[in-house]
């Protein structure tokens, strides 16, 4: 067992306490590689923002879990190096068994999501109470989440939203004691989060999606006054990124965000963390497609993956300080 203390992360708490009075969010980045780990890392410390790194259970599969807590330690090391020694919190994302978390815990993340949204209201308490029991121990904080996304969750498909309903918030959280709660307000994960037919068009002729539901924000904050909630599926799709792909031989249809003011407005209230993974998918993707169709010949991956790293660093930077209201704060 190691300890995340001693790979010199931290867990969320005091981050979120900080994030909650100061009225931002902290960015939660998810990793898989070491140049999405490298932007990271970089754009934080350029910008002294805290930092979320938060890893799937696919991307734990992907890269192995003892690489995994090398490369948060050296994460950690990194940032020093670059001059500026930023809060890191190492958290799991969507785990969805103790099992799976206690794992995690034991090879030194500092914060488990225990996903329980798709089980009936009971069950997702019994599976909350149990990791919050263990991770508690050792001073992990831990992440729960009431109300169902739409699209992909945990491989479960939801064709529709399941607003969270604020009515079950503080039993939730005074039966669970978690230390955060993610909440179903009108985002979702992936690349397409509205249809078009959803949306309206602007004077500039851009489709605009519904507004997220702020009333049920409003609702549960009022519910669990000082509570630090969790936004998923917070990925803008900038247009810009789409086209490239699209340019350069890529297929990606009605790839549709949620707005950066709705964020910024979300980030300003009890949202004190804001899952971002799409939007660094497109940069790197939008990045690598456009020196590969103009450079055919090139076949070394630093030359295309160090323009993806650099188009991920400047993604990041924007987030931060344009969107979260995070930069400057660590
Ligand atoms: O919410 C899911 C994250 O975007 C991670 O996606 O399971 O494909 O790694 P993944
Ligand atoms: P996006 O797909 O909108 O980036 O959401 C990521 C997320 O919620 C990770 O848990
Ligand atoms: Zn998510």
């Amino acid at each position: 067992m190691v300890s995340y203390k001693d790979l010199g992360l931290v867990n969320s708490k005091e981050i979120f306490a900080k994030a909650f009075q100061g009225k931002y969010a902290i960015p939660a980045f998810n990793f898989n590689n070491m140049e999405q780990l490298q932007a990271i890392i970089a754009a934080c410390v350029e910008k002294k923002s805290p930092v979320i790194l938060q890893v799937s259970s696919g991307a734990r599969k992907y890269a192995n879990q003892t690489l995994l807590r090398y490369m948060a330690q050296g994460a950690v090391e990194y940032a020093k190096e670059l001059g500026y020694a930023i809060p890191i919190v190492l958290h799991l994302d969507h785990g969805d068994t103790f099992e799976l978390c206690k794992s995690c815990i034991e090879y030194g993340f500092s914060s488990v999501m225990i996903d329980g949204s798709h089980h009936p209201y009971d069950k997702n308490i019994e599976e909350t109470r149990k990791v919050v029991e263990y991770a508690h121990r050792y001073d992990v904080t831990v992440e729960g989440e009431l109300g169902v996304l739409a699209g992909i969750e945990d491989d479960v498909q939801a064709e529709h939203h399941t607003y969270t309903e604020p009515d079950q918030v503080e039993d939730f959280v005074k039966k669970t004691g978690v230390d955060s709660l993610a909440i179903s307000i009108g985002t979702s994960h992936g690349a397409n989060k509205f249809k078009p037919d959803q949306c309206t068009r602007n004077a500039e002729g851009i489709l605009v999606p519904p507004p997220l539901r702020f009333d049920i924000l409003e609702e549960v904050e009022k519910r669990i006054p000082g509570f630090p909630i969790v936004l998923h599926g917070a990925s803008s799709v900038p247009q810009d990124k789409v086209a490239t792909i699209n340019r350069y031989g890529g297929a990606l249809k009605d790839a549709i965000g949620i707005p950066e003011d709705q964020l910024r407005k979300a980030a300003a209230s009890a949202v004190c963390k804001i899952n971002i993974d799409s939007d660094g998918r497109l940069a790197m993707t939008a990045a690598v497609r456009e020196v590969f169709a103009a450079k055919p010949a090139e076949f070394d991956p630093r030359k295309y993956l160090g323009p993806a790293r650099d188009s991920l660093k400047e993604l990041y930077m924007h987030k931060v300080t344009e969107v979260l209201g995070s930069a400057g704060k660590a």
